[in-house]
């Protein structure tokens, strides 16, 4: 079958990397986490103190900075390496949660990002998402799918998803994180988050996990 790019952009917390994850597994194809990247380029800055506002101090860490993804076999997943060292627990924390936004609003930051992705489906078969996948990282995109939830059940879903990795945060700080990055996401210069007018917009707040994969997988394998 025809090899296709399935482009998920929304607002976070809303279940993009679950279902993204488990389509790209039916469909035996890539699946890549575009957040991980921009958690692991904030996590390097904090760790190396760069001023964000220099932007030669930027682009020189930019240019030191190297991210990988490699599956974990015991666990099943794709986990995130920064610099050949593991990070995949540690940009999932709230301090970087806390920081991510800003940084991914740099554009020097977003261009050497969106190169990258750009390589990682050229040939097609991948299901990527994040913020800007079908409108500026991948536009031609086959199948853009714009989701979202209601504001409570995001932030409850992302509580407890902290909660499993035995990190226990306030709901209320959880519910704060989630309105300051929708707010930076959506209102900044470089590629806002926008909602595609050609992708197909997938509300979750009432479906379970297998009900919105199976949707996504029969967009596209055109059986709806
Ligand atoms: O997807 P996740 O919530 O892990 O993304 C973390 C942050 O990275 C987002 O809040 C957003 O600021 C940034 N991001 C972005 N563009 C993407 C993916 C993530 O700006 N394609």
């Amino acid at each position: 079958m025809r090899k296709i790019i399935i482009a998920i952009d929304g607002y976070s917390a809303c279940g993009k990397s679950s279902t993204a994850k488990r389509v790209a597994a039916a469909l035996n194809y890539g699946y890549v986490d575009t957040g991980a990247m921009y958690r692991a380029v904030t996590l390097y800055f904090m760790e190396h103190y760069i001023d964000l506002t220099n932007p030669k101090s930027v682009s020189k860490a930019l240019g030191e900075i190297s991210i990988t993804f490699h599956h974990n076999d015991s666990t099943g997943q794709n986990e995130t390496y920064l610099n050949g060292l593991n990070v995949e627990e540690r940009i999932r924390e709230m301090e970087i949660s806390q920081r991510v936004s800003e940084v991914a609003a740099i554009k020097a930051v977003r261009e050497a990002m969106v190169k990258q992705q750009q390589k990682m489906g050229k040939s097609k078969g991948v299901v990527m998402d994040g913020r800007d996948i079908g409108s500026v990282v991948f536009p031609n995109a086959e199948l853009k799918i714009f989701m979202n939830a209601d504001f409570d059940v995001r932030a409850e879903r992302r509580q407890k998803e902290l909660f499993d990795k035995d990190n226990l945060v306030d709901l209320d700080e959880v519910k704060e994180n989630l309105r300051k990055r929708d707010k930076i996401d959506t209102t900044r210069a470089e590629s806002p988050l926008i909602r595609p007018v050609d992708s197909v917009e997938v509300d979750t707040t009432h479906m379970f996990l297998e009900e919105q994969v199976d949707h996504i997988v029969q967009l596209a394998t055109g059986e709806k």
